[in-house]
């Protein structure tokens, strides 16, 4: 299960800790499952529904997860190693692959091969139902912690790091999109 996760989202193997490499798969997996996807459907789900053309869901996660180990890799550079001025390198990692996994119980496909906010998609904006289901495959509290508050849900509360970090890296490849897409002249 690990393996078919591994291929569909090679960030993964950046994970060298097993079980958390594990647990996040098996998040993705839940998810699945309970959203009625397979892995391969990553490839198609938009990674939005707020605009049109926006790139898969699936590559947004990788995005996320790749400028989250290129910050984590230039701050490592800039400060010379100084781990006060670093933060976690897994607890990052593991947070930017799984921060939209609950985007697999808020969007549904209809009939037609479009895609909708789901019935629990709109009582459980994916920043709640992704932390339900990182909690439930016992990713750490600071993982859990990343999913909840990575989006609006968040602000106003205490965000670690590691949280804000995702937060800016998420909006920083939704920002760039949405502007990309509008200035090619696309229906953005
Ligand atoms: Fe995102």
């Amino acid at each position: 299960m690990t393996e078919e996760w591994m291929e569909c989202l090679p960030e993964l193997g950046w994970l060298e800790d097993r079980e958390l490499r594990e647990r996040c798969a098996e998040a993705f997996a839940q998810a699945c499952q309970e959203g009625g996807w397979t892995p391969a459907d990553l490839d198609l789900i938009p990674m939005t529904l707020g605009f049109a053309h926006a790139p898969s869901l699936r590559t947004h996660i990788r995005a996320v997860a790749c400028l989250a180990r290129q910050t984590y890799e230039t701050l490592r550079m800039i400060h010379q190693g100084d781990a006060r001025l670093l933060p976690d390198y897994p607890t990052l990692l593991a947070g930017a692959l799984l921060h939209d996994v609950g985007k697999l119980l808020e969007y549904a496909r209809t009939p037609e091969g479009g895609y909708v906010f789901s019935t629990k998609g709109l009582l459980l904006r994916h920043p709640f139902s992704g932390a339900i289901v990182a909690a439930r495959c016992g990713l750490p509290d600071k993982v859990v912690h990343i999913v909840a508050t990575h989006a609006r849900e968040g602000d106003g509360s205490p965000r670690t790091v590691e949280a804000q970090i995702v937060k800016k890296v998420d909006l920083l490849h939704f920002e760039s999109v949405r502007q990309l897409l509008a200035d090619a002249g696309c229906n953005a």
